[in-house]
């Protein structure tokens, strides 16, 4: 057996959870042990932070807005993730740290190095060993989720911000290429899932050798 952590990043609306989903069907398929879950959530703590972060009747400021996603991302290492990766699974987790890289760093403008020295110390250094980015321009993705009924609290927030999440994440993926795959969320959900599964396959391979 071997483990993999596989994270899925993106803006409003990609179409994340579809392709966690069929990632997760094809690992089925192949009989690989796997796990699916979520941030904000996973655990009943992240479920309970998940309601306070995306009530759009709450004012949360950047810095408590951070230390919420990361309290919910430390309990979700250790109570989920390590155990899983230990019991040799590959892991989807749908968003994970590099979604606060971008929404609370590129997005509301924190410091870089608050957010790594956090960062470290929720996820244990915990790192992807890939990370799927569903690329979207924020309009079409914000009008995508629109579709699917009331707006959370980030969904609320303007344009300008979701661009700078876009942006953020593009520029993450840049300084990481080996650990990105970027695939253009526009294209048919058919094609993407082909081409994660492909990614997913090879680092299988390495990992059994
Ligand atoms: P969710 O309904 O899971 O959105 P999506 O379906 O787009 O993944 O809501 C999660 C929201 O929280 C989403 O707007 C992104 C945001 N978010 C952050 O701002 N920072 C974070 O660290 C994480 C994990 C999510």
């Amino acid at each position: 057996m071997t483990s993999l952590f596989v994270t899925f990043e993106g803006p409003e609306g990609a179409g994340k959870s579809t392709q966690v989903g069929r990632l997760a069907s094809r690992l089925k398929g192949v009989g690989a042990a796997h796990l699916v879950t979520r941030e904000p959530g996973g655990t009943a703590l992240g479920s309970r932070v998940r309601e306070v972060l995306l009530d759009p009747a709450l004012d949360i400021d950047p810095l408590p807005e951070f230390l919420l996603y990361s309290a919910s991302r430390a309990q979700l290492v250790r109570e989920v993730i390590r155990p899983a990766l230990s019991r040799g699974e590959v892991v989807l987790c749908d968003r994970y740290a590099d979604s606060s890289r971008a929404y609370q760093g590129s997005g509301r403008g924190l410091e870089t190095s608050l957010l790594e020295t956090v960062t470290r110390e929720a996820t244990g250094d915990l790192v992807p060993d890939l990370t799927v980015l569903l690329d979207l321009d924020p309009a079409v993705g914000l009008a995508r989720a629109a579709s699917r009924g009331q707006p959370d609290r980030l969904e609320r927030a303007d344009l300008t911000f979701h661009t700078h999440v876009r942006e953020g994440f593009l520029a993450l993926a840049a300084r990481e290429p080996g650990r990105f795959l970027v695939l253009d969320a526009t294209r048919a959900p058919d094609v993407l899932e082909e081409d994660i599964w492909a990614a997913v396959g090879e680092r299988l391979t390495v990992q059994t050798g």
